[in-house]
């Protein structure tokens, strides 16, 4: 089927990033929020990007201002109705998720797909609270959506083979290159990330080596962009704890087990960068 607009569920971190990418790649995008002000607050993170992406000889400003009309922020899900696909990037959280799908699937029409930027909540259980469990599936975005090249394109047991191959196209069509996964808590890179990044807050827990040794060695014996705790603050401890969470609830395999140190940094809101404290200050 032919994707031309597009709707996103919430525009937080990730939501925005996704909606920004979408309207980048020419589609028109609805981004939708619970109140004004996180309205508000996402569209200037995106209109700030835009800025950004000029002032860098990245996007002449006459493209800057087209892609800008293609996106419209609402407060109101009935805006969804003419969609061809709606992403979900709501909180982590499954009880808020099973509220919103089936009422994305009474106002959405008939062949419109049903898409979750979950990290590691299950899939099957969101399509199975609808009648169009053959057009949900998982559609996993990396921070910052804009910029990270990779989607999980998350298959469910109910998935039909026509909605992948179209999630994988409209994927392409967004610049990012898609991966196959199964739907099982973690998908591919998370079943990877989330122990090494437990495994850092644990050698830290246990006073193995410094928080900034530990960056600074991941980031040049390894070669990564990031050390684990740069990484951890700008992924969020809040989403890191509910991936782990997720992934240990299916396996109950103790590489997944959150460490003390996390779940009480969390409890302290201290999520990372978004709340201007996590391993490191932000403010
Ligand atoms: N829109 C458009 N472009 C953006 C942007 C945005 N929102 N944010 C950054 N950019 C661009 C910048 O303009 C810059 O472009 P340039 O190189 O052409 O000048 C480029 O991205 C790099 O940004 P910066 O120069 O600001 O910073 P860095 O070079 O340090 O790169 C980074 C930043 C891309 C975040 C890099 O540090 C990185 O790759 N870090 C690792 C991120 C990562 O691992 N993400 C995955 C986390 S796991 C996850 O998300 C899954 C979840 O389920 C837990």
């Amino acid at each position: 089927m032919a994707i031309r607009k597009v709707g996103v569920v919430g525009c937080g971190l990730m939501g925005g990033g996704i909606a920004q990418t979408c309207a980048q790649a020419g589609y028109e995008t609805v981004v939708r929020e619970v109140n004004q002000q996180l309205l508000d607050k996402g569209l200037a993170r995106i209109h700030d990007a835009w800025k950004m992406m000029v002032s860098k000889g990245k996007l002449t400003q006459g493209q800057a201002d087209e892609t800008l009309a293609r996106l419209h922020g609402t407060l109101d899900i009935a805006d969804f109705a003419d969609c061809d696909l709606v992403i979900e990037a709501v909180i982590e959280n499954m009880e808020e998720k099973l509220r919103l799908f089936p009422a994305l699937d009474k106002t959405l029409k008939p062949g419109a797909l049903i898409l979750s930027n979950t990290s590691s909540l299950n899939i099957t259980q969101m399509g199975a609270v609808t009648k169009r469990p053959d057009k949900v599936c998982g559609l996993h975005f990396f921070n910052p959506a804009p910029v990270m090249k990779l989607v999980e394109v998350v298959k469910t047991i109910s998935t039909s083979e026509e909605t992948v191959e179209t999630v994988k196209q409209f994927a392409i069509s967004l610049g990012k290159t898609p991966v196959l996964a199964r739907d099982t808590a973690g998908f591919i890179v998370n079943f990877l990330l989330i122990p090494y990044l437990l495994a850092a807050i644990r050698m830290l827990e246990n006073g193995m080596a410094t928080r900034d040794d530990i960056d600074t060695a991941m980031k040049l014996g390894c070669g990564y962009p990031m050390g684990p705790f740069t990484l951890l603050d700008y992924v969020g401890l809040d989403t890191t704890l509910w991936a782990a969470e997720a992934i240990y609830d299916e396996y109950k395999d103790p590489l997944y087990a959150p460490p003390p140190l996390l779940r009480r940094m969390v409890l302290s809101g201290m999520y990372g960068k978004k709340s201007g404290k996590g391993f490191y200050d932000y403010q």
